[in-house]
C-alpha cells in the first residue's frame, strides 16, 4: 500500500449519478480535475448530464461563469456504466450509491481490488460510517466519509468522518480535497448516527413535527416562522420535501437501529406520507404539492 496524498490526485470516480453523485462530480470538474461519474443505469447517466448541463449553461447566462469555462468543466466528466476502467486509474473514489449496505459492500469490495493501491475510497453515506464498508475495500485505513449536502453544487460544507483504523494521510489529503472543491471540510474524529449536520437538521425536524402535531401552528406557519424569525434558508418542512422524506425516514431508522432510541424513530407523520408514497419534491408532493 502506499501513502494516499493530495498530489496523487488526479481522477476523481464518483459512484452514483443521482441527485448527490452528479453534483458532486461536477463540483470536482469545476475545480478542474478530471472526472468519471459511474452508475449501473444507463438513463440516469443520461439525465445527469442533461442536467448539468443546463445548470452549467445557467450560471453562463446569470454570469457567473464564462462559455468556455463551462464546457471545459463539462468535458472533464466522463459518464461511464464500466465501474473497471473508470476505477484502474482512479485516485479518489466517492462512493455515493443507494443507501444499502449489502450494495455498498459490494462496490467498496469490487474497489479494493480495482483502484490503485494509494486510492482514497470514501463514502457520501450520511447514515453508514465507513467503518461498515472499511473492512470489504481491504485498505481500511485508505476509507472515510466524505459527506456533502444537498444541493452539492450550492452548500459549502462538507464532512470528514474517521473510523477507528482511517489513517491521517487520508484524513488530511480528504480534508485538503474538500477544500480544493471550494468546501468548507469539518473534521468530526468519531463515528455518530447523523454525524453533526443531520443531528442539528433532525432536532430542528422533530421539533416542527411535534410542533404541527399538537396543532400548534401550520406548516406554512412553522417554515415562516424559521426563515423569517431564525434566518434559515429554508423552513424545516420545505428541507424535508427536498432532502425526500424517504431519505428523512431512513436517516431516524438509521439511527434507531444504533440508539435502540425509540424517540428516534421516523415521526408517525413522515411514516405515514412515505407509505401514501408522498416523498417530497421528488414525487411531486410531500408536505407541500409541486409542478411538474
Ligand atoms: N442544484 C444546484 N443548484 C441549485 C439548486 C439545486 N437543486 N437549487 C438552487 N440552486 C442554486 C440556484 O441555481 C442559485 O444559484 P445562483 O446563485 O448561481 O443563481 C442558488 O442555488 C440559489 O437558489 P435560489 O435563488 O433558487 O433559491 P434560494 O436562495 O432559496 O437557495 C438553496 C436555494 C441553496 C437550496 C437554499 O434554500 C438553502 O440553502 N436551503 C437549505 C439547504 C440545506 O439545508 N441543505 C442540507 C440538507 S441536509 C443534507 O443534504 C444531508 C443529507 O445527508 C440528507
Amino acid at each position: 500500500m502506499s501513502t494516499p496524498s493530495i498530489e496523487n490526485i488526479k481522477h476523481i470516480l464518483v459512484i452514483g449519478s443521482g441527485a448527490m453523485g452528479s453534483q458532486i462530480g461536477m463540483v470536482a470538474a469545476l475545480a478542474g480535475y478530471r472526472v468519471s461519474v459511474q452508475d449501473i443505469a444507463e438513463d440516469m447517466l443520461a439525465q445527469a448530464k442533461e442536467q448539468l448541463s443546463t445548470r452549467m449553461q445557467a450560471n453562463v447566462a446569470k454570469g457567473r461563469m464564462d462559455a468556455e469555462d463551462a464546457e471545459a468543466a463539462l468535458g472533464r466528466l466522463a459518464f461511464t456504466t464500466d465501474l473497471a476502467a473508470a476505477a484502474a486509474d482512479a485516485d479518489f473514489v466517492i462512493e455515493a450509491a443507494t443507501e444499502r449496505l449489502d450494495i455498498k459492500r459490494q462496490i467498496f469490495e469490487q474497489l479494493g481490488a480495482l483502484a490503485p493501491a494509494h486510492a482514497i475510497l470514501a463514502t457520501n453515506s450520511s447514515t453508514l460510517g465507513s467503518s461498515k464498508v472499511a473492512d470489504a475495500s481491504g485498505r481500511p485505513e485508505q476509507v472515510c466519509n466524505m459527506h456533502f449536502f444537498n444541493p452539492a453544487l450550492v452548500m459549502k460544507c462538507v464532512e470528514v468522518v474517521r473510523h477507528g483504523q482511517t489513517s491521517d494521510a487520508t484524513v488530511e489529503a480528504t480534508m485538503e480535497l474538500a477544500r480544493r472543491f471550494g468546501k468548507e471540510p469539518v473534521l468530526i474524529n468519531r463515528e455518530i448516527p447523523g454525524f453533526v449536520a443531520n443531528r442539528l437538521m433532525g432536532a430542528v425536524q422533530k421539533e416542527a413535527l411535534a410542533l404541527h402535531s399538537a396543532g400548534i401552528a401550520s406548516v406554512e406557519d412553522i417554515d415562516t416562522t424559521a426563515k423569517a424569525a431564525l434566518g434559515h434558508p429554508m423552513g424545516p418542512f420545505e428541507l424535508m420535501d427536498m432532502v425526500g422524506l424517504d431519505v428523512i425516514a431512513f436517516i431516524a431508522e438509521a439511527t434507531h437501529a444504533e440508539t435502540g432510541n425509540d424517540d428516534d424513530l421516523p415521526h408517525p407523520a413522515i411514516a405515514r406520507l412515505v407509505a401514501e408514497g408522498h416523498l417530497g419534491r421528488k414525487s411531486g408532493q410531500g408536505w407541500y404539492t409541486y409542478g411538474k
